[in-house]
């Protein structure tokens, strides 16, 4: 039994067949054999008050707890035959856009690939067109719709990135948006990050762009306190190691932490430039080398897997088996974008990661709860169902948390509680 004190329970989830609690073990993120272990409780009790997790037990203690205090339940649910997990956490998403791609879909089923797209003017560029011809406000009734369909699946913490706008003013228009969005209608958390250095904007040389990054963007984004990561798209035509290590380095020391997209279609020094600069983690992957697993090897920086990109792209999947081995803590996202993986479904992702990536049930939902937390640093917060964490939970009504994945396609969740909170 787990109690934490004077409290009076508002929720009561009560006879949970299966109670995934992802706890952590040992304050780090899930690496090695500790990605497999989820900490199952069985025909277990969870009472929340004032959005947060109170007791964990089983019924002849909450009976004890409920005798001796006074408490008011308000709201009781019975979770016989259902699994309770954490809520998911998106740690990589392009939330806020405009506009939609699904005529380069088209090309790409007809045989173009995502290079030969944007090379020709489309991919990022056209998105990037569209958001500057967006008001703040349409921007936002489409990020705050689009919120809807990820608590659906299940999501209730969200990273979102900057990155369609490709210049000051636009930057900040996506990340004023992203904080308005702080004030969502369903409470969800979401976590701001500055991409700044997603792609060269039409009109500038790169050299001239990565100084208004520098010098232009970075100060007034950390003055109006816009975004708690920095992030940098490491590839071929986009941004190098070197011009990676001095985006970075600005953003530090304005108080960011930098994030990478790196190794999606080339290998050319994301990694080593990350781990230099401390990153949180390091995301995509898909093209990641063993020389590259051996430098994250036993470190606390999250390999964000999205295998969803390499499903919408048709491209190679990222080595999850390879990364677990090797003791890297591996996390999933959805990388919501109109380009290369327009879905916020997580358990689409989580099916990817069973069947591709050949990750377990287990691996999964540590890295879509406790190992996603890490990545956005909310651990202390949410990620997993511990006695003082946000209560951040879903229902699902299915015979064993092994559906999650097995039961492919179908949302089988019948609740969605976010602090507390039915929101679904
Ligand atoms: O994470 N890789 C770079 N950026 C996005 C795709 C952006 C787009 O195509 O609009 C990604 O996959
Ligand atoms: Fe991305």
């Amino acid at each position: 039994m787990k109690y934490r004190g004077n409290f009076t329970p508002m929720l009561l989830l009560k006879n949970i067949s299966q109670l995934v609690t992802c706890s952590n073990v040992n304050n780090f993120p899930k690496k090695g054999k500790e990605q497999n272990e989820i900490n199952l409780r069985l025909d277990s009790n969870l009472l929340v008050d004032k959005g947060r997790i109170e007791f964990i037990g089983s019924q002849k203690s909450l009976a004890k707890i409920l005798k001796k205090k006074k408490f008011k339940v308000t709201k009781e649910i019975d979770c016989k035959g259902k699994v309770v997990t954490p809520g998911f956490i998106d740690s990589h998403t392009h939330l806020v856009f405009s506009g939609n791609r699904e005529d380069e879909y088209e090309m790409r089923i007809a045989g173009k690939t995502y290079q030969e797209i944007a090379a020709a003017g489309g991919g990022i560029a056209s998105t990037v067109s569209s958001v500057r011809k967006s008001s703040f406000n349409n921007l936002y009734k489409i990020a705050e719709k689009r919120l809807s369909k990820f608590i659906e699946t299940g999501t209730t913490t969200i990273e979102v990135k900057s990155g369609y706008g490709l210049d000051t003013e636009n930057e900040i228009k996506i990340l004023r948006v992203i904080k308005e969005l702080k004030k969502n209608k369903f409470g969800l958390d979401i976590i701001p990050t500055f991409l700044g250095a997603h792609a060269v904007p039409k009109g500038a040389t790169k050299k001239q762009y990565i100084e208004s990054i520098c010098y232009e963007m970075i100060p007034k984004i950390a003055k109006e306190k816009l975004a708690e990561f920095i992030d940098v798209f490491c590839e071929v035509n986009y941004f190098d190691k070197e011009d990676t290590a001095r985006i970075f380095s600005e953003g530090i020391k304005f108080g960011m932490i930098p994030k990478i997209h790196t190794d999606q279609f080339n290998s050319i020094g994301g990694v080593r430039a990350a781990l230099k600069h401390r990153a949180i983690s390091v995301d995509h992957l898909e093209v990641l080398k063993d020389k590259d697993i051996k430098k994250l090897s036993g470190k606390n920086t999250i390999a964000t897997l999205l295998p969803g990109v390499s499903y919408f792209l048709d491209i190679s999947y990222q080595p999850a088996r390879k990364l677990i081995a090797n003791n890297v803590p591996v996390a999933l996202a959805t990388d919501f974008n109109p380009g290369s993986c327009p879905t916020q479904n997580m358990q689409m992702i989580m099916s990817l990661a069973s069947i591709q990536l050949k990750m377990t049930a287990e691996e999964i939902l540590n890295a879509v709860t406790i190992n996603a937390a890490y990545a956005v640093n909310r651990q202390n917060k949410s990620g997993s169902i511990e006695i003082g964490k946000q209560a951040d939970l879903l229902i699902f009504d299915i015979p064993s948390y092994k559906f999650i994945t097995y039961n492919f396609a179908v949302n089988n969740i019948t609740n969605v509680i976010k602090k507390g909170r039915i929101i679904k």
